[in-house]
């Protein structure tokens, strides 16, 4: 059995730890805080009187000693660290130590041996870009600086530590820095990762919803049936063969989990080349009237299409894409409502903000040019070009009433708008 991964990175202070612990024990699978191991390197050191900058030095000591994460928090040769390494200082020197490239790939060993069935949620900086590349699911938590600091002052200060907000503020800002600007895994979020910006939530909604995310990837991406793969493949083979064919960025589309791919329209063949290209199940919505022909209507249905009626019936047509979206699968979504005949942006309804709040799903933006021109593309004259942009987080909370919907639908464009 193939063990379930989750890797969850962001920078120091947006909560990774407490929503790991907490996803984990909800999924029933091991934790285990890839910072501790840096932690833990650079406070050896220090009590060894090791410079951080002598990377040689730094790889003896990892050679020497014996790491090992236990239930109570990790362990050097039997020693417990857990009750000196959590102080900001720590942090500070950890960073330090994790710039050294050598470092870097003796601890990444270390973390890929980590991952049994049934399943790891591993927190960090690299997890989901260098540790686990493949992972199931992918969430890259944030918060402002700001919300950061105060809760790392809140930590130390209930560790008894004295130092105030203005010196951890200072302290998370430096930290960034170097995490962000080192050569070796410079902190970033992998292609796929889904981001929660955690400033405005509690923790309690954090947890809830990076749960709920696992859930789903945990239960698979739901398998495509015969006739789709089939259709997908076909579609894919046809536009390889006979289009001037350029796809980017698949790489930013998770592979489990609720997602829904919103995409500008602006020709009937959308849908299938879309389609075609996601490398998972996916499904479509379509208008109703497209499946009152008996034949044609079996054939959408047999290509995973959802019948959607619009206007007033539309909130209830959205209902089959929730449906799958509860499930984990994911949905394409052409948010304009109907094909731009200019192929000009027109305005997005506001149903697929509702849907991506109800359903908790995160959007990926996909942006088609060029299949209004099909013919002109076979003679190889244009250009058929499908790009998917960077998973953005569903709408939480209220969302802001109607007037958050329609922003949220606004910035879904935009973000087609610039692919
Ligand atoms: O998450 P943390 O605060 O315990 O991490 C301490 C330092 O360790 C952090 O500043 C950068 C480094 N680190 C890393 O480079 N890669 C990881 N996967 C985890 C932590």
């Amino acid at each position: 059995m193939k063990p379930f991964v989750l890797a969850i990175d962001g920078p120091a202070g947006a909560g990774k730890s407490v929503t790991a612990r907490a996803v984990a024990k909800h999924l029933g699978i091991r934790h285990v805080d890839s910072g501790a191991m840096y932690r833990a390197v650079a406070w050896l050191a220090v009590r060894a009187k090791t410079p951080l900058d002598d990377e040689a030095a730094l790889l003896a000591l990892i050679r020497r000693t014996k790491l090992e994460a236990t239930p109570e928090g990790l362990t050097a040769d039997g020693e417990p660290l857990e009750a000196h390494i959590r102080s900001v200082q720590a942090g500070d020197a950890a960073s330090r130590v994790a710039v050294h490239a050598g470092v870097r790939a003796a601890l990444v060993r270390v973390q890929r041996t980590m991952a049994a069935p049934p399943g790891i949620v591993m927190e960090g900086r690299d997890i989901g870009t260098v540790v686990f590349p493949r992972a199931d699911l992918k969430i890259f938590l944030t918060a402002s600086v700001e919300a950061r600091a105060r809760r790392r002052h809140q930590d130390a200060i209930a560790r008894g530590e004295t130092i105030d907000v203005a010196a951890t503020e200072a302290l998370i800002r430096e930290r960034d820095r170097r995490d962000e600007e080192r050569a070796a895994s410079p902190l970033r979020p992998a292609p796929d990762a889904i981001p929660l910006d955690t400033t405005e939530l509690t923790l309690e909604a954090q947890v809830d919803l990076a749960t709920h995310w696992a859930r789903l990837a945990q239960a698979g991406p739901g398998r495509m049936t015969a006739f789709f793969r089939f259709g997908h493949d076909f579609v894919l083979w046809f536009a390889r063969l006979f289009l001037k064919f350029r796809v980017e960025g698949t790489d930013h589309l998770p592979r489990a989990g609720p997602l829904i791919v919103a995409c500008n329209h602006i020709s009937f063949w959308d849908p299938p080349l879309v389609g075609a290209v996601i490398p998972r199940n996916a499904y479509f919505v379509a208008k109703a009237e497209l499946f009152q022909n008996r034949l044609f209507g079996a054939i959408l249905s047999g290509y995973n299409s959802i019948p959607i009626q619009r206007g007033a019936a539309a909130r209830r047509g959205l209902r089959g894409a929730e449906d799958i979206l509860a499930a984990g699968g994911a949905v394409v979504i052409f948010p304009e409502g109907t094909r731009s005949k200019t192929g000009a942006f027109l305005p997005p309804k506001s149903g697929i903000a509702r849907l991506a709040a109800q359903t908790r799903s995160p959007v990926v933006p996909a942006r088609i040019t060029g299949s209004r021109q099909i013919r002109r593309s076979m003679l190889r004259q244009g250009e058929v070009r499908i790009v998917f942009g960077s998973p953005m987080m569903p709408p939480t909370g209220d969302a802001g009433g109607r007037e958050g919907e329609r922003a949220y639908a606004r910035r879904i464009m935009a973000e087609i708008g610039a692919l």
